[in-house]
């Protein structure tokens, strides 16, 4: 086993630079969920402990439905792993969130429908509570570094989270909104739930690519892709940033996530 992990990133292989670690090595986990998306990239950066893992897994083979998030999460968790920052492209369901800016988000709707998203299940239950679904001590810490490094950035607002992988239709679109999301994605959940779950604190930097439907243009993966290459090192940036800033102790409700939740057995399946 390697050493204990400060913080884990992940996202498209295109945030990650090996000029970021030092010491840098690579991991191949399996969990009792199975593997996880790829081999995870451990490395240095000052005195943190830092790893990376590719979300859809090198060269983008898995679909948002098809990763294997309780396998991401678990072999995070077992790395040592106390904080998530999760990096996202996201579509823009407000006229003034344009392309190219960058969103904190501190809310999630959960539009999907397939996707085993807790470890609790097979005779052990757990209630958690996910009023809050971001970090709110790490997603402010990162939203006060993207501000001050000059980034177009809103803090707080809704992730809706959708199955995909097709993008919305327009009705869906519009719907979504009139209710007042703000971006919509569709890797969040259940990231974000199990992350939860593993007491794990989990903080999102979404870019936005495009207008999605409502705008009346459709989103085109060109688009998407072409607006997430380009913000990967505005990205980079606040995350070399956030590395060196944020403490890797945890002050927050997400560290004690389990107390009281599990209603069925005591032992936890963590500890
Ligand atoms: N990711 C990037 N843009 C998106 C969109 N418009 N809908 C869902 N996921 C996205």
């Amino acid at each position: 086993m390697t050493d204990k992990v400060d913080i884990a990133i992940i996202g498209g292989s295109g945030i990650y630079d090996t000029n970021m670690l030092d010491r840098v090595r690579t991991v191949d986990m399996d969990t009792p969920f199975g593997k996880p998306s790829d081999s995870i990239t451990i490395g240095e950066h000052g005195d943190r402990t830092v790893c990376f893992l590719p979300r859809h897994g090198t060269g983008h083979r898995i679909s948002p439905s098809e990763i294997n998030s309780r396998a991401n999460i678990f072999a995070l968790k077992k790395l040592g792993v106390r904080r998530i920052i999760a990096a996202s492209a996201v579509g823009s369901l407000k006229k003034e969130l344009a392309p190219l800016d960058i969103v904190i988000p501190d809310q999630i709707y959960d539009r999907t429908r397939s996707r085993p998203s807790t470890f609790f299940e097979d005779g052990i239950v757990a209630h958690i509570g996910f009023a809050d679904p971001f970090c709110p001590e790490m997603s402010s810490a990162i939203a006060d570094i993207a501000r001050s490094g000059g980034y177009s950035v809103k803090e707080g607002g809704t992730y809706v989270c959708m199955e995909g992988p097709q993008f919305s239709t327009r009705a869906e679109s519009r719907v979504y909104q009139a209710l007042g999301f703000d971006i919509i994605g569709m890797t969040a959940i259940p990231e974000a739930k199990l992350a939860r779950e593993a007491e794990i604190c989990y903080s999102m930097i979404a870019t936005v690519t495009d207008y999605d439907v409502w705008h009346e243009e459709d989103v085109t993966i060109e688009q998407v892709i072409g607006n997430a290459v380009k913000n990967e090192a505005a990205v980079k940036d606040i995350i070399v940033e956030a590395i060196e800033k944020i403490s890797p102790e945890q002050h927050c409700m997400c560290r004690d996530a389990l107390a009281g939740a599990i209603t069925t057995a005591p032992e936890m399946i963590f500890h």
